[in-house]
């Protein structure tokens, strides 16, 4: 694998590639859902000849004020290790002086019925911090392939309708979540949580669980609406509030557009999703489960 830091020397190597690439973008500090993506791009790309990159970037423009993009862990070394392992062929790690020589005044900013509802409400200008250093990673590396993780399910689909809207070539996948032994989904903060945090953590994926066996128990009893729903979501959040966690939602949406199914939706068996946020102690943890 060839770790490269410039943008000359990426487009350089890929002007060599006998076709276009497939393109996992991170943050690094991976884990073996990074990997898994990975291994996905390369299942993707078969005996194309397309080069797997990936590429490594803390993008500033993501992360609010309060957030933790001063001590997000940056573990480039160990990374690259595993990239390579992964059959990863290039790795693109940019500075932030190559990737934003001047300060980014053009931003990619997604409509606000997407990107202003679930995560987009608690963190504000996150998706456009996202869709402006992902537009841009994707007119550097030009990939015909993207992978993408189904944890940040929001972001997912953001994502994909930029790539609609804007009419780029590239086809989207989702990667399923890889979650530990315990259902903990694994995410690069998990490394913030203490001991007690780590087995308390696991809360998190119960109460979607919970959510999933109510929702499917008032399907079967013809009496999911939205007023179930909303009691549905009140309890759930309020349950992990009284362990100690604090909740930014529990919101039970549409899996095609997040939107709020209707009731006839779903009386009709509209496929649904519930995405949740919880703060335990200092770290944010998200997740996300399709019922
Ligand atoms: O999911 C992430 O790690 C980031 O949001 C992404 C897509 C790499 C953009 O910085």
């Amino acid at each position: 694998m060839k770790t490269i830091h410039t943008l000359a020397e990426l487009r350089a190597e890929l002007a060599q590639a006998p076709a276009a690439p497939a393109f996992v973008p991170t943050m690094g500090n991976l884990h073996d859902g990074h990997l898994a993506l990975i291994r996905q791009a390369r299942e993707l790309v078969g005996d194309s000849g397309s080069p797997v990159v990936a590429s490594i970037f803390v993008n500033r423009l993501q992360f609010g004020p309060n957030e933790d993009f001063d001590t997000y862990p940056r573990t480039l070394e160990r990374d690259a290790q595993l990239l390579a392992e992964a059959g990863c062929d290039i790795l693109f790690a940019p500075s932030e002086a190559e990737l934003y020589p001047q300060p980014q005044g053009y931003k990619v900013v997604p409509p606000a019925e997407l990107s202003d509802i679930l995560e987009g409400a608690f963190r504000p200008g996150f998706f456009t911090g996202v869709c402006t250093v992902v537009h841009k990673l994707f007119n550097i590396v030009q990939p015909r392939i993207a992978v993408f993780g189904k944890k940040d399910y929001q972001q997912l689909m953001v994502l994909r309708n930029m790539v609609a809207q804007m009419a780029l070539p590239i086809a989207i996948h989702g990667g399923e979540t890889l979650r530990a032994p315990d259902g903990l989904a694994l995410s690069s903060r998990n490394g913030y949580l203490s001991e007690a945090e780590r087995a308390e953590a696991v809360q998190l994926i119960n109460t979607l669980r919970t959510v999933k066996a109510q929702v499917g128990a008032a399907r079967s009893g013809q009496q999911l609406d939205q007023a179930a729903i909303a009691r549905i979501e009140t309890k759930a959040a309020a349950a992990l509030n009284e362990r100690g966690w604090q909740t930014d939602y529990v919101m039970v949406r549409r899996q095609r557009d997040l939107m709020l199914p209707t009731d006839a939706e779903l009386a009709q068996g509209e496929p649904l999703v519930c995405l949740a946020a919880s703060r335990l102690g200092k770290t944010r943890l998200i997740d996300n489960l399709e019922l």
